[in-house]
């Protein structure tokens, strides 16, 4: 591993992106600056839908990084997996099974922080809301299966806050779909237009390496290793006869057929679009033999914006450098000890350097609070830390001060982030307690699982007595939310699932809702925030309301103030 990270340093030192020159601040502020630490430092989510590779990927990228020693990457994946499976299980003892974490490792002098996306069942709001929190984005897709539901969703969010997103096209190594192919895929069905840093030889399941554009290299795919080795490459022009004798006509010509169509019909690499969200640039590569990770994560550092501020109320904007401490609060979790009650705070520090035990103000309650145990986490462990730098993840012990969308700040007792957005519900149960006698422990699991931001609660508003509904993202929500009451309220709930899928906000909160022409099947509400919002069963309803009532305009997601 050592050897391997030598060879990874030396590579990356000649590596030459157009991106490097036009990103890379210059000139480069003194070593040990909080210029320097912000500009060493990326943060970003992967997204991607279950089973496309992304713990085999994060894995991989940890292994680059020298986090995960040892000898084999076969060794380190199953002893990863065993370590991820143990932590869920505790977790799930606990009523937890919704779990992300925050992984950070070096590599040749950059400082990474991957933001772990829930997936799977455990897909929730919380998924959602860590790309708050994240400055880019890797979107990995299975290259026989395109973009499928749950990438979707999650390049939606990226989009609405307008991060640069880069795609991995992953299990190479098998067939996959046409590569052009993919690309007007990403393109129909994601709306965002692409740049091939590298090209995919053989995709029937005869893969035979990728052709990197921009340095005229082709990495040959040996397979079989497990990527423990660096994979062979043949620097030459496309066109190059020697290139054709080392492939093999029927792929030389293929490749050069290709790459011409590319250079002809193809985007150019635009970094401003890439940065600004529009373009993605596309790489090929297999994550379980380790295929293009190398490649990809160089590319990746050096292409990928460090962190750049947040937008504060009043049009401000807090910039990572200058501006002293601050961050905000994007997840929680709670009762690590039931004993306890006490919950863990993710904050994503926006700007400056955080020190242990710093006094910092919580713009909320106007009050001040020292951050003594400040946490990092590296896989399942955590360790306390001293000090840590704007791009940051740290996790905050907290007795129940802190909620989702806080802001800290170190100087401004009025410094307060621009809201977290809301994500709308997909799936909604109506929930009682089983034991009247329990009413006021079953209110306050209710109101303490809403503040986390693992349920919504919804009010029925158009039947005069008020019922309680309660939305999730994800259907393991209810599951969670039904063990947690019990386990950590000592209350048993009786759940009737509802067939709405789709909640929306009234945008002219003035409306009376009963004034509205709705379907039959359409249920008027209000949200925690007594803001009105409509549950529809389809989309069917959401288009007729629109359609029955003039300048009705509908909110799918709502930011809190
Ligand atoms: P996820 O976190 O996105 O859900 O996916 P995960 O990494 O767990 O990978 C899902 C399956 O896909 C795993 O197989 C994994 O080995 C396989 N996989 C990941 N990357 C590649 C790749 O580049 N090529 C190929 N051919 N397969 C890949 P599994 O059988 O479910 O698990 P395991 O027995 O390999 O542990």
């Amino acid at each position: 591993m050592q050897e391997d990270n030598e060879i990874l340093t030396e590579n990356a030192e000649n590596i030459q992106t157009p991106a490097a020159a036009t990103i890379d601040r210059a000139p480069a502020a003194p070593a040990g600056s909080i210029a320097a630490q912000v500009d060493r430092r990326r943060t970003f989510a992967i997204i991607s839908h279950p089973d496309a590779g992304k713990t085999t990927m994060t894995e991989k990228l940890l292994l680059y990084g020298g986090a995960i020693r040892l000898a084999g990457s076969v060794k380190a994946r199953k002893a990863t997996k065993h370590a991820v499976s143990d932590w869920m299980d505790i977790e799930k003892q606990r009523g937890i099974s919704v779990t992300s974490s925050v992984l950070q490792f070096e590599y040749d002098n950059y400082c990474i922080n991957i933001l772990d996306t829930p997936g799977h069942q455990d897909f929730s709001e919380d998924t959602y809301r860590t790309l708050m929190a994240a400055d880019s984005a890797v979107m990995l897709i299975d290259g026989a299966k395109g973009v499928e539901a749950q990438t979707l969703k999650l390049f939606h969010v990226c989009k609405m806050r307008g991060i640069p997103i880069f795609t991995f096209i992953n299990k190479m190594d098998r067939a996959a779909k046409n590569p052009f192919d993919l690309m007007q895929e990403l393109e129909d069905v994601l709306g965002i237009k692409s740049y091939a840093m590298n090209w995919p030889i053989g995709t029937d399941g005869d893969f035979q390496g990728v052709y990197n554009r921009r340095e005229r290299q082709v990495e040959l795919y040996e397979g079989g290793n497990h990527g423990q080795e660096q994979a062979k490459t043949i620097t030459a022009a496309v066109d190059d006869p020697e290139l054709g004798r080392q492939l093999g006509s029927y792929y030389h010509d293929r490749l050069v057929e290709e790459i011409g169509l590319l250079d002809m019909a193809g985007d150019e690499l635009d970094i401003d679009a890439v940065l600004a969200g529009a373009q993605t640039p596309i790489f090929f590569g297999s994550a379980m033999t380790n295929f293009g990770v190398k490649t990809f994560l160089e590319h990746f550092i050096k292409m990928a914006p460090c962190p750049h501020g947040k937008e504060a109320a009043g049009e401000v904007h807090v910039d990572p450098v200058s501006t002293p401490f601050s961050g905000f609060i994007f997840k929680i979790q709670a009762n690590m000890n039931p004993a306890h009650r006490d919950r863990l705070a993710f904050l994503r520090i926006t700007s400056g350097k955080f020190e242990k035990g710093m006094e910092v103000w919580h713009t909320r309650t106007g009050r001040k609070i020292r951050l003594t145990q400040p946490t990092q986490f590296m896989a399942q462990e955590r360790t306390i830390i001293d000090e840590a730098y704007a791009g940051d993840i740290i996790g905050l012990f907290d007795t129940g001060l802190l909620g989702i969308g806080d802001t800290l700040s170190v100087d401004n007792q009025n410094l307060r982030f621009e809201g977290m957005p809301v994500f709308p519900s997909e799936h909604f149960a109506r929930v009682q307690y089983a034991d009247a006698m329990k009413r006021k422990q079953f209110q306050k699991g209710i109101e303490q699982l809403s503040e986390e931001g693992a349920i919504q609660v919804f009010k029925q508003i158009d039947i005069g007595v008020e019922t309680l509904i309660i939305g999730a993202v994800g259907v393991l929500q209810f599951e969670v939310l039904e063990h947690r009451l019990k386990g950590e309220y000592g209350v048993e709930i009786r759940m009737q699932q509802l067939p709405y899928h789709y909640a929306r906000w009234l945008e002219d909160q003035s409306i009376d809702p009963h004034d509205l022409t709705l379907t039959s099947s359409t249920l008027r509400a209000t949200d925690r925030d007594g803001s009105k919002v409509l549950l529809f069963e389809n989309e069917w309803g959401i288009e007729w309301a629109i359609d029955k009532n003039k300048n009705l305009k509908l909110l799918d997601c709502k930011v809190e103030t």
